[in-house]
């Protein structure tokens, strides 16, 4: 705490010497729509960018459709990497795909990276990862016009494949990177039958290579992600930037209900092998065994695909995945223990069985206090108020804290809608959070200074 405080005042220093100066008096309604005045970063250049890339994969409900490997995907990052080029960065992709662009530093220090992700849910929106993205090349377009050169080299990375959805595994890229990616993962294959191994040809990268793309803690010497908040907390409270506390940890298993399709004429009621009853009480049982600790942890039961499938045919065969969320690993097991019993009771007593395989388990991260306060000091300086909160959504900020310090800024979600057509955070409040993620990078910059073992604060 000492240390903390000894590195905050130099901080302050360097908040208060940053051109040109805010107004930081600015409190209140005023806080919450944020001081474009004096901001560092042009809130239009980015609306255009975000405004083409929403073009790749677009849905004609609105929204997009930019699943990680897959065609519309690697036209936007195409898109993507032509504007990082045009803002002078050296662009590289890394075997897991993941894009980095790098502006050099005045000394020989670690990167400061900072950057999100490009590819979206099925029927997804325009904001979840593209803002952090296009933040991310914003703030090295605003370095540049502003003519700032940092100690530190500076980074900006589009992981790859975030949400997982055709593979079952998402933070893919970040995965790869942290060196938490099990043997097998390249030979899963998406509803089309190519491997993700394949895909990565496609995307022109050498699978064999797949573990360069671990990042060895220490190179790197901090991890910034900007973030729509995906809940109403930060716009329920008209708070306009978030300071991360923590991400949750997700974890995912597929079950499969196996009873016996039957005629469902015929066959008596309690001679039934009905793998959709089953698999309904056990949808309803992870609500109630999740439900069943106080605390924000949630778990869903996102999807059923019954076989055969007919009006007239007792189902024989239900798959449906179970996700498990919580800041907490050790509670998260607690509930699964429990849920498994529920299981097995409801196998017994509708004479079917209930098979659960683990998918992917993301494990939680803190995020890091000297971060968490570089973001308070650089909102403040930008006359934006700040509350802290935890982060209900996975990132690939989770894995980076596996290989860096880290830390997460947050923007209000209208309505805390995410994964859906209806996100939305109007211009400026995506503005505001580039601002903060800016300032933030030039506060690291000067405030970080490299120890044996890893990141400290300067003293
Ligand atoms: C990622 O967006 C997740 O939280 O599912
Ligand atoms: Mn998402
Ligand atoms: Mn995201």
């Amino acid at each position: 705490m000492k240390d903390l405080r000894r590195w905050l005042y130099p901080l302050l220093l360097a908040v208060l010497l940053l051109p040109p100066m805010v107004q930081t008096s600015a409190q209140g309604e005023k806080q919450s729509q944020g001081a474009l005045r004096g901001f560092q970063v042009n809130s239009q250049r980015l609306q255009q960018t975000l405004d083409k890339l929403s073009e790749f994969g677009r849905n004609p409900e609105g929204g997009v459709t930019r699943l990680g490997f897959s065609e519309a995907d690697m036209a936007a990052r195409e898109y993507v990497m032509g504007l990082m080029r045009q803002a002078g960065l050296a662009v590289r992709v890394d075997p897991a795909g993941n894009i980095f662009g790098r502006r050099p530093g005045t000394e020989n220090l670690p990167v400061l990276l900072f950057g999100s992700h490009i590819d979206s849910v099925p029927h997804g929106g325009n904001f979840d990862g593209d803002v952090g993205s296009l933040g991310a090349l914003e703030v090295m377009r605003a370095l540049n016009e502003h003519k700032v050169a940092t100690r530190h080299p500076l980074e900006m990375v589009v992981w790859s494949n975030e949400e997982g959805h055709h593979f079952g595994k998402g933070l893919f890229g970040s995965g790869a990177a942290a060196g938490v990616l099990g043997p097998g993962i390249l030979e899963r294959r998406d509803e089309q039958g190519v491997s993700l191994a394949d895909w990565l040809r496609r995307y022109g990268q050498d699978p064999a290579r797949f573990t360069e793309a671990r990042i060895r803690p220490g190179s790197v010497a901090g991890y910034l992600e900007l973030h729509i908040e995906q809940g109403a907390v930060l716009e329920e409270t008209r708070i306009p930037i978030g300071v991360v506390q923590g991400i949750v940890g997700i974890n995912w298993w597929t079950c499969v209900a196996t009873g016996f399709a039957n005629h469902a004429g015929t066959t008596p009621m309690n001679r039934r092998q009905d793998a959709l009853a089953a698999a309904a009480r056990a949808v309803l049982a992870v609500r109630e065994e999740v439900r069943a600790e106080p605390s924000r942890q949630v778990g869903t039961v996102g999807y059923m695909r019954v076989e055969p499938g007919a009006r007239n045919i007792i189902p024989g065969r239900v798959e449906f995945p179970v996700e498990l969320r919580d800041l907490e690993a050790a509670k998260v097991e607690r509930i699964w223990a429990r849920i498994r019993e529920r299981f097995a009771t409801i196998a017994r007593e509708e004479n079917v069985e209930i098979e659960c395989v683990p998918l992917a388990a993301d494990q939680p991260a803190r995020t890091d206090p000297v971060f968490q306060q570089a973001i308070r000091e650089a909102a403040q300086a930008a006359g934006l108020a700040t509350r802290d909160l935890p982060s209900g959504a996975g990132h690939d900020a989770q894995n980076a804290s596996r290989f860096a310090p880290m830390g997460m800024i947050f923007v209000p979600s209208r309505g805390g809608i995410s994964h859906s057509p209806r996100e939305f955070t109007p211009p400026e409040e995506v503005a505001n959070g580039v601002e903060v993620l800016y300032r933030s990078v030039l506060l690291l910059d000067a405030g970080l200074k490299r120890t044996e073992g890893g990141i400290a604060g300067a003293n």
